[in-house]
């Protein structure tokens, strides 16, 4: 079995070994994928075999990640995977949500459920493992939060040393907390997200730091698992749609890449339609595929919207998110702060929940359904990126009615939960919940 890089760039696909440590394709600079040349002997056991792996108490197995594995055959040796036990996240059905939507039904795969609460572990473990299978010593990512949480988690577990880069005072408490606890040498720089990482990408190579941010293949590889695994739990049917938010576009690649390779494979006959939606102010892409042309995306310089983890104007894998909406028939949506907010609360009304930025698949859901481009009765898998305490003061600024925009502008708490203060005494505790 054979794996190799590839440059991702239609007119190059310039191929290097599976160890070389690069970034960008070295030839003209474009995005990098891993490949493999398949053994197809055995394909048709594989379904069976990873269901068949869930069984077990090995920590490779209970890996809702390595539990696939002959999906991302890159490493010969298992012995030193770096794992929390990541993936295993559930369908979940939400019929207020569905109905919010205007569809008669609605599942969410629920990222969030994972060991750092969101869906960067899936790619993680995987950009970990690579490093460690280089003999890195230390890795750095620039990040909205999530992925600096999660990479400092996994570095830590592996003994490696975690670096991160957050935007100053632009990631959530939560996430930020997370990176403290986990150990990682946490530089806030005062940047946003695009300039970070390009400055960065730019010291990674002196700075002697293994990058694990999308740009790394190896994140990719794990991240696509995720949809694998959707598709074991839907026995292999295909859904019609899965919607997702949209912000460094890494999410979208991973995604459209486990599902055209299963379908090369032949493990599923048809692929869904991914649908990705964006903040209105961070929402490059949206604007980019109005018409699409080679040459003509245009960074948002200053991108804007309370859902941070989605805070980003210049995406880097834009030209991969743009070839897999090619090849799934998808499409991209943008939403707004209040269709965000609004949606958010119905997805915790649902007995779910979610972080700001993840609510932005059901808000683009919403909207989609409206435009009639989903149908009322399409088989619809919304994505939901992070846990719901990711992000605490968002919460409850909306309940309470004082969450706000950057620019000022108020978010109407349409689905408002005040808590109430009462005093310490039974009857006044009663006579409150009589008038309730
Ligand atoms: N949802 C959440 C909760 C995220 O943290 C991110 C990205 C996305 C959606 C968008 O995914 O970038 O692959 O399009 N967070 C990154 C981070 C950028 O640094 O944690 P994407």
């Amino acid at each position: 079995m054979k794996s190799y890089l590839v440059c991702f760039s239609a007119g190059c696909r310039a191929r290097y070994p599976i160890g070389q440590v690069i970034y960008q394709c070295p030839q003209c600079g474009g995005l990098l994928e891993a490949a493999y040349e398949w053994n197809r002997t055995n394909v048709a056991a594989w379904k069976g075999l990873w269901r068949e792996r869930r069984m077990s108490n090995s920590p490779l197995e209970q890996s809702g990640v390595w539990r696939y594995r002959e999906a991302f055959p890159f490493l010969k040796d298992t012995s030193k995977v770096v794992t929390l036990r990541e993936g295993n996240t559930p369908v979940l059905d939400a019929p207020l949500a569905a109905e919010y939507a205007g569809l008669d039904a609605v599942a969410f795969k629920h990222q969030g459920y994972n060991p750092t609460g969101s869906f960067k572990d899936n790619g993680m473990t995987c950009g970990v493992t690579q490093a460690v299978n280089l003999g890195k010593k230390r890795v750095a990512c620039v990040s909205t939060g999530n992925t600096s949480a999660s990479m400092a988690a996994y570095a830590s577990k592996a003994g490696l040393k975690p670096i991160i880069f957050l935007p100053h005072g632009k990631i959530s408490f939560g996430k930020l907390s997370q990176a403290l606890e986990y150990g990682a040498i946490t530089l806030q720089v005062e940047a946003n997200f695009d300039q970070i990482l390009a400055l960065v990408r730019r010291v990674a190579q002196e700075a002697d730091i293994y990058l694990l941010n999308s740009i790394n293949p190896f994140r990719i590889e794990g991240q696509k698992t995720m949809a694998i695994e959707v598709l074991d739990q839907l026995e292999w049917q295909a859904p019609d749609w899965i919607v997702m938010p949209g912000g460094n576009l890494g999410n979208c690649a991973a995604f459209g890449k486990g599902f055209l390779e299963m379908a090369e494979l032949g493990l599923i006959k048809r692929v869904p339609r991914i649908a990705v939606v964006q903040a209105a102010g961070s929402a490059p892409f949206y604007e980019f595929m109005k018409a699409p042309v080679e040459g003509a995306f245009v960074p948002v310089n200053e991108p804007d919207t309370l859902a941070t983890a989605i805070r980003i104007g210049d995406p880097v894998s834009w030209p991969k998110a743009w070839s897999i909406l090619n090849a799934t028939n998808g499409v991209v949506e943008r939403v707004s702060e209040q269709e965000i907010a609004d949606a958010k609360a119905i997805i915790g009304r649902s007995g779910i929940g979610c972080e700001p930025a993840s609510a932005a698949s059901l808000a683009g859901i919403r909207k989609l359904v409206t435009a009639g481009v989903i149908r009322k009765d399409a088989n619809v898998v919304g994505l939901l990126t992070g846990n719901v305490l990711k992000d605490p003061e968002y919460i409850y600024r909306y309940h309470t009615g004082q969450l706000k925009t950057e620019s000022g502008e108020e978010i109407h708490s349409t689905f408002g939960n005040q808590p109430r203060v009462v005093e310490n005494s039974a009857e006044a505790i009663v006579r409150m919940l009589k008038e309730l």
